[in-house]
């Protein structure tokens, strides 16, 4: 297996306040460092963790993520780590805590790990790290979400990003921590057919869409005509775009919202009036950009 470059795990301990201890045992790709609470308690709110999500921490150190999602919002998951002295506190502080039936930890490496069954995946590993595991996460089902300590995904850029104030932290001499927010997005490039009354009859409504991780651009087509996708968003399995379409020689404002399962999209088209509703087809499958190209290099 690929392991982040020495240097990296040498400029995290030489930036750490942390005992020496920290940096003697083997951790893998990542070297142990706890995310301070008041981060652990904001990357669990941006991803808005319920009692019916299941998370799942990689790398979860002391289990403080994993426990603090059973003890504050009733939900479920397991961490993995590869050191086994954590993985043991771990489990002893979950029983501490009275949430043991809900968070689990097991010592095991989580390139090993099954993600799937994953609301919710929460990470503090080093940047090396995420690449290596990214075309899992963007794998994972559509609207899974996942937040992240200081490090991003490549070229994957979040939905949301902060930084805050990080009291205590051990590492970094700031005191200041990044907090990154992602939804997996369901995977929507090429083309997409269906029959909607546009001015007054029905017509074919044609869709043809581009897709660079969440980002879409696109156009809308009717009776040859062709409007550019505006406003265009896709949130894991949700799409929502405008188009400027022909109604009686003038263009008129056409808000779409839907979701995407598999080949087809089901919603609402809002013009004036009652919305109708749409169901849309996929008539040709590209496959989205999730590579680390440059920008402007499109991938088919
Ligand atoms: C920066 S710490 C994060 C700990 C915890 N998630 C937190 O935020 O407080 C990274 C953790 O990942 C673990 N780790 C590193 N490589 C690993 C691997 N390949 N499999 C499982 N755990 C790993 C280390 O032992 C360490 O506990």
């Amino acid at each position: 297996m690929m392991r982040a470059p020495f240097f990296r795990l040498i400029a995290l301990v030489l930036c750490s306040t942390a005992p020496a201890w920290v940096a003697a045992q083997d951790y893998g790709d990542t070297p142990y460092v706890q995310t301070p609470q008041v981060v652990v308690d904001k990357m669990l709110e941006m991803a808005k963790v319920t009692a019916k999500d299941y998370l799942i921490d990689l790398g979860s150190g002391d289990g403080r993520l994993i426990i603090t999602a059973a003890k504050k919002y009733g939900a479920r998951g397991f961490g993995v780590d590869l050191n086994k002295s954590l993985v043991t506190l771990s489990n002893r502080n979950a029983a501490k805590a009275g949430v043991a039936n809900r968070a689990v930890f097991y010592e095991r490496d989580l390139h090993e790990t099954d993600i799937t069954q994953a609301d919710v995946l929460t990470i503090y590993l080093l940047p090396e790290v995420n690449l290596m595991i990214r075309s899992r996460v963007l794998a994972l089902k559509p609207g899974t979400r996942l937040v992240s300590h200081d490090y991003g995904f490549g070229e994957w850029p979040p939905d949301v990003e902060i930084v805050m104030d990080a009291p205590g932290k051990p590492v970094g001499r700031d005191q200041k921590s990044k907090v990154m927010y992602w939804m997996v997005p369901s995977r929507v490039a090429g083309k997409w057919l269906w029959q909607q009354a546009i001015d007054g009859k029905p017509q074919f409504v044609e869709l043809n869409v581009d897709q660079v991780f969440q980002k879409i651009t696109g156009t809308v087509s009717v009776s040859g005509r062709s409007a550019k996708m505006e406003n265009a968003v896709l949130a894991g399995e949700h799409i929502s775009f405008a188009a400027m379409l022909d109604i009686g020689g003038k263009p008129v404002r056409h808000e779409f919202s839907g979701k995407v399962i598999n080949n087809a999209i089901t919603g609402e088209m809002r013009r004036s009036g009652a919305p109708q509703s749409w169901t849309a087809m996929r008539t040709e499958l590209r496959d989205p950009r999730f590579t680390d190209l440059k920008p402007g290099v499109m991938a088919r």
